[in-house]
């Protein structure tokens, strides 16, 4: 099989939480956006989550606004985000769990238990011309339910995986790595667009890079992170390198 490019979609989500520290204008995640981009992000990922932690409303207009490249739009499902998303009209829109005490997106969604509501709540975002992408664990049954309530693309949580890395479990690591593999051909299979992402860094993209099945892979807070060190461009460009070096 010809190995075709991965995308790499970049989550400037914690840009907003610098920004909000301070309450003030900088750093802007618009101008992380468009710098993203000229290190070749293939598109921008941002998460308005219900209590504006760090994306805010005006964030979302303004990326919608400024970037070229694709929007993939993360939120809860619920009314209040489906009638932002209805107005905006992103290329891509991410469903993911939210709990309010979380600190980050912690577990996959439950396609499987809660597949009526999901099915009605993705038809209008389809209808607008957004992809609709679910962000689940490698779980068969969620694959499965995926498939059943039309999505056209999952995301796998590669954030269990990450953390066993650097915990130094390296055995545990190996099986979560071979379920999300396997729930990546899985879905391949059953004619899902696949992407992967969460807890992503340097030490830990290359098997997901590797993976024809996987398409894109959305990285956002190491990215972040080794920005403040290395500049915000490097940093991406060296998970490119990383990235394409991976696929071979
Ligand atoms: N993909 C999804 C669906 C997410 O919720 C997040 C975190 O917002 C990411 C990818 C990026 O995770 P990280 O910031 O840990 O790279």
């Amino acid at each position: 099989m010809s190995q075709i490019r991965q995308r790499l979609g970049v989550n400037i989500d914690h840009v907003a939480t610098l920004r909000n520290a301070r309450g003030g204008a900088y750093p802007d995640p618009v101008r992380a956006a468009l710098l993203a981009q000229e290190a070749g992000a293939d598109g921008i990922t941002a998460h308005l989550r219900e209590d504006r932690r760090h994306i805010m409303d005006a964030d979302i207009e303004a990326l919608m606004a400024s970037i070229r490249v694709p929007l993939n739009f993360e939120m809860a499902a619920t009314a209040e985000m489906q009638a932002i998303a209805l107005r905006h009209k992103p290329h891509a829109v991410c469903i993911v769990p939210e709990k309010r005490e979380e600190r980050t997106t912690e577990g996959g969604l439950d396609v499987a238990g809660d597949m009526n509501r999901l099915a009605d709540f993705i038809a209008p975002l389809t209808e607008a011309g957004s992809r609709v992408s679910l962000f689940i664990g490698h779980d068969p049954r969620q694959i499965e339910a995926a498939v059943r309530v039309a999505a056209p693309v999952i995301e796998l949580h590669t954030g269990r995986y990450c953390d066993l890395v650097a915990e130094g479990e390296a055995e545990a690591a190996a099986l979560e790595l071979a379920e999300l593999l396997k729930g990546a051909r899985m879905g391949h299979e059953l004619g899902l667009e696949v992407h992967a992402g969460h807890g992503l860094s340097y030490a830990t993209v290359a098997p997901f890079a590797a993976t024809e099945e996987i398409r894109e892979l959305n990285i956002g807070h190491f990215l972040i992170s080794e920005a403040v060190f290395l500049g915000l461009e490097p940093a991406i460009r060296e998970m490119r390198r990383l990235m394409d070096a991976a696929r071979g």
